[in-house]
């Protein structure tokens, strides 16, 4: 497996997998636009194809968020979210970055229970914070807690 930069012509297979990992999935216009406005965008590949990414951008000073990742669900279960977050985690601590954050389903027990392994912690619930009604876990990691 390898992680590499997104680049345009991945945009396809990026987007098959949020159709099929999101019932809200972002529109592909959006992936694009995060992509030309500067987001950090990596993709897993395995033998050449695109089988996970994640995107990240700062959301305020000091502040990173995660966007979105996702793994072709063939894959899952290989730590390659996990190697994915960690190249993510681990830019942003050398960039200086002190914290993260993202927001997930809390009823999207296997993604709550990936984060909570990987060290992010619940800060709190947001009712109704998706569009479908469903509602928010907010959770933070602290970049110090690394030591790549
Ligand atoms: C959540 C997701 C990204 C995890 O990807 P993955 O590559 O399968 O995860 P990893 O193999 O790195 O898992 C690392 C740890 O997370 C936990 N985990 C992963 N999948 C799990 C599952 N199905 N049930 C319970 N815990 C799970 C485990 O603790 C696992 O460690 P272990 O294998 O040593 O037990 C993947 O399931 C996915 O794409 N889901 C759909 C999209 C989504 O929900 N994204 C996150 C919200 S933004």
């Amino acid at each position: 497996m390898l992680i590499r930069e997104f680049n345009p012509s991945d945009l396809a297979r990026v987007y098959q997998i949020e159709v099929e990992s999101f019932s809200n999935p972002y529109e592909v216009a959006i992936l694009q636009q995060l992509y030309d406005i500067g987001a950090g965008f990596l993709v897993a590949t395995e033998d050449g194809d695109v089988v996970g990414y994640i995107i990240f951008w700062m959301k305020e000073e000091n502040l990173g968020h995660i966007i979105a990742l996702a793994i072709d669900r063939k894959y899952r279960g290989q730590h390659i979210a996990t190697r994915l977050l960690m190249m993510a985690v681990t830019i942003f601590r050398n960039m200086g970055v002190p914290k993260i954050t993202l927001e997930v389903k809390s009823q999207n027990t296997v993604a709550v229970s990936f984060y909570k392994k990987f060290g992010f912690e619940i800060d709190r619930k947001v009712p109704n914070y998706y569009e479908d009604g469903s509602d928010a876990y907010v959770m933070f990691f602290k970049t110090d807690s690394i030591k790549t």
